[in-house]
């Protein structure tokens, strides 16, 4: 099936939120945002912005009606500012104007005066000075400390891991227009309608079902949505709240890249222990990772990083530790892998290092200490499959590795200023939220009496085709054509108490509550025919491809008849269904359970060529093969792969987060941050799917795709260090990623 978007994105016609269009009387909000990363407001003018011709009103802290408050994991973070300052970019007011354009310069017209202290941006210098967020965490397996005895070889380090920018094309926005009884409605572009709703009531202090969000398609999010929608929809709602008008958000580029925040940047300390033929014994990390300001997922973040501390890898003894260090910079949030790819960077970088000290390839490290059927992952779960194995054998057949390497060991001999490397990168990504309580989602199906189907669940379209996968699962469920399937825009309204499209998880767990929806009203029309029909059991009609069927014999009522006539007598054309995801747990006392409902694993081959005079480089090739179970949509699934790919090589090698010694955000305009474009991906990339027997708990076989192919680009990181030593035989490689050209140049010369 084609992902059915494509068309309407092709010629321009997809309707993203701005896109709606909004009555002539819409207002237009703009943020005012500290200028310092820590201190105080002593005195802010607002009188100046007021006068100006077109601006309706200039809030603060002190014009919420309810709490002044945000958060859904730790409740820390103000929607305003009220005295204290923590970060370059945090709203301070909320200037309401005629035009988004009076609505800027009114609030560049306000002056704060502000007392200013030192601000914390690096997580180390948090830690020493006790600013954490919340306790550190620690799992751990077997004797990790009696461990080190028994190594034949030990080897340490650090790895530093930078932020990176979610650059979705849709920057953050929303639109709040006033209800009846006080309410609001929202449009909002958001990973997760009901935090939106739930953090807009307490604002506004209002009950829930006063606040309805709707969210049609996102144009892009990447975990940037999940958390950091809320406070722009909040804002909307707080304008439209005091002055009874539509009032619309809508952030430009410069300010979405300097208000919100990224992934997280990691500073980890390592230390691995091997036999002497290469078996890992022990394994001890340490992540500190850099929350920002405010506590945003970081907890949930740093968790996830916890869980794939090991990456594919069985080992016995483990002690994985985790500090969420609070600094001055924006709050660090979700983004695509949520944590794993910081920690599994780590791993591969200390497997790496051992390598070399021991004198063996890592690739062989690394195969050895692949996780097989039942060995257990540090937090006490067995792998359900043998597909860590079966993936990387499956590549190294594919690839005929030892001729690559000879080729590429006779190119570096014959270049001395090109040298070409190449890497390995094993990925195991457990598919659930971590926070087993957030494992639920619903769906409500109606069939109109046309046998057209409407399908709304809490599923958000970002772009992953989620639609796509919901209408087939829908037309196959029904035994229906897709062409008669709707996916209805996410609303609270229609599906309350929603978890967000995160977690890779929204096709999954909204796919099986479309499943039981569909199987409800299919088991009632099919009751209601074999009366009709005066035929024997229910059981032995089903509907295919539009038609009634008894067993093998096609009957003469068609889809459109069947419904029809069961409207006729009455019957139920609607359900809801609820969807919780079975047999997961998790004790965070123990830090042991089975956590996920399965794991994702597969294997890339990343190679590079490195201009060893100006330190810049092309990925050439990225050969993929990655369990997708039983894909629901091979193309979507491939486009998941390949974009996922190309965003974790841009994290590893070009996109470089930084800031000033003040906090202020250096790399805030696309000209000094660089992402990947269709000349950086690489020349060629392969995505082959693993066919075996499926091990997931997906809807018909299926497995989640959104995030593990994000930690392959992992590969280019070690594939450019080989390069490097081709060139300098001698070179100590740093883990510091993003290796970019300057760092590369720099290393290669110093
Ligand atoms: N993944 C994504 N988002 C989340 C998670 C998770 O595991 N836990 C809480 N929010
Ligand atoms: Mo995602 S990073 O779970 O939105």
């Amino acid at each position: 099936m084609k992902y059915r978007d494509t068309r309407l994105h092709l010629r321009g016609e997809s309707l993203f939120s701005d896109d709606h269009s909004v009555p002539e009387a819409t207002l237009m909000g703009a943020i005012v945002a500290s200028p310092i990363a820590r201190g105080r407001i002593l005195t802010m003018d607002l009188a100046t912005a007021k006068k100006i011709p077109g601006v309706k009103a200039v809030l603060t802290a002190d014009d919420i009606p309810g709490e002044n408050q945000l958060g859904n994991i730790i409740r820390d973070e103000p929607l305003l500012a009220g005295g204290e300052l923590r970060f370059i970019g945090q709203p301070v007011a909320l200037v309401v104007a005629d035009t988004a354009a009076t609505a800027r310069r009114a609030a560049a017209k306000i002056q704060l005066n502000c007392e200013e202290d030192t601000p914390i941006l690096d997580p180390r210098e948090a830690f020493e000075k006790n600013s954490l967020i919340a306790e550190p965490r620690c799992f751990q397996i077997g004797d990790p400390d009696g461990a080190w005895a028994d190594c034949a070889h030990i080897a340490e380090g650090t790895v530093e891991s930078g932020g990176q920018e979610h650059l979705y094309l849709e920057t953050q926005n929303a639109y709040a227009v006033p209800t009846e009884h006080g309410g609001i409605k929202l449009v909002s572009s958001t990973q997760s309608p009901t935090a939106v709703q739930r953090n807009t009531a307490g604002i506004l202090g209002l009950p829930m079902h006063m606040v309805e969000v709707d969210t049609p398609r996102l144009g892009g999010a990447f975990g940037g949505k999940e958390d950091q929608a809320t406070h722009w929809a909040a804002l909307a709602a707080l304008g439209a709240f005091h002055l009874n008008k539509p009032v619309k958000v809508l952030l430009d580029r410069w300010e979405d890249m300097r208000f919100t925040g990224k992934r997280h940047p990691y500073s980890s300390d390592f230390k691995i222990g091997l036999s002497a033929d290469g078996k890992i014994l022990a394994y001890q990390v340490t992540f500190y990772q850099n929350a920002g300001a405010f506590a945003d997922l970081s907890t949930a973040i740093l968790e996830r990083s916890l869980f794939h501390a090991t990456n594919s890898y069985f080992i016995p003894h483990v002690k994985a530790t985790g500090y969420c260090c609070r600094t001055n910079l924006p709050p660090f949030t979700a983004f695509r892998g949520f944590g794993a790819p910081q920690a599994m960077l780590v791993i591969e970088a200390a497997i790496h290092k051992a390598g070399g000290g021991m004198g063996i390839p890592y690739s062989r490290i690394q195969e050895k200490n692949l996780i097989r059927r039942n060995d257990l992952f540090p937090y006490g779960m067995k792998a359900r499959s043998g597909n860590a194995r079966a993936s990387w054998r499956r590549l190294k057949s594919m690839s005929a590795l030892p001729a690559l390497h000879r080729e590429m060991k006779t190119f570096n001999a014959k270049n001395p200023l090109v040298k070409k490397g190449a890497a390995l990168m094993p990925v195991c990504f457990g598919i659930s939220f971590t926070s087993t309580f957030m494992n639920q989602a619903n769906a409500l199906v109606h069939v109109y009496t046309d046998g057209s189907v409407g399908v709304s669940t809490a599923a958000v379209e970002m772009g992953q085709g989620v639609n796509s996968k919901l209408a087939q699962i829908t037309a196959r469920t029904l035994g229906i054509n897709v062409e008669r399937v709707k996916i209805e825009t996410t609303n609270t309204t229609r599906n309350a108490n929603t978890s967000p499209t995160a977690a890779s998880t929204g096709a999954d767990m909204n796919g099986h509550a479309v499943i039981m929806a569909c199987g409800t009203i299919l088991e009632r029309l099919k009751r209601f025919a074999a009366g009709a029909l005066e035929i024997g059991p229910h059981q032995n009609l089903a509907v295919f491809s539009e038609r009634v069927f008894l067993g093998n014999k096609p009957l003469a009522w068609d889809w459109q008849t069947l419904v029809r006539n069961a409207y006729l007598a009455r019957i139920n054309l609607s359900a809801q269904a609820h969807y919780a995801t079975p047999k997961i747990f998790f004790d965070r006392e123990t830090n042991k359970g089975r956590a996920f409902a399965y794991h994702v694993h597969g294997a890339a081959l990343i190679t590079v060529e490195l201009d060893c005079l100006r330190g810049t480089y092309r990925f050439e090739l990225a050969r993929i093969v990655h369990d997708a179970g039983q894909s629901l949509d091979p193309l979507i699934d491939r486009g998941q792969a390949e974009g996922a790919l190309v965003q974790g090589l841009g994290w590893i090698s070009l996109e470089e987060v930084l800031y000033d010694e003040k906090g202020r955000l250096i790399t805030d305009t696309l000209s000094g941050y660089k992402v990947p474009d269709i000349f950086f991906a690489p020349r060629e990339i392969q995505v082959d799917f693993l066919s075996r027997t499926p091990d997931s708990d997906g809807p018909y076989n299926s497995k989640a795709i959104g995030e593990p192919p994000y930690m392959y680009g992992i590969g280019g990181f070690f594939a450019l260090l080989e390069a490097m030593k081709a060139f300098r035989p001698d070179l100590e490689p740093d883990y510091t990623a993003p290796l970019t050209p300057e760092r590369v140049l720099t290393a290669l010369y110093s």
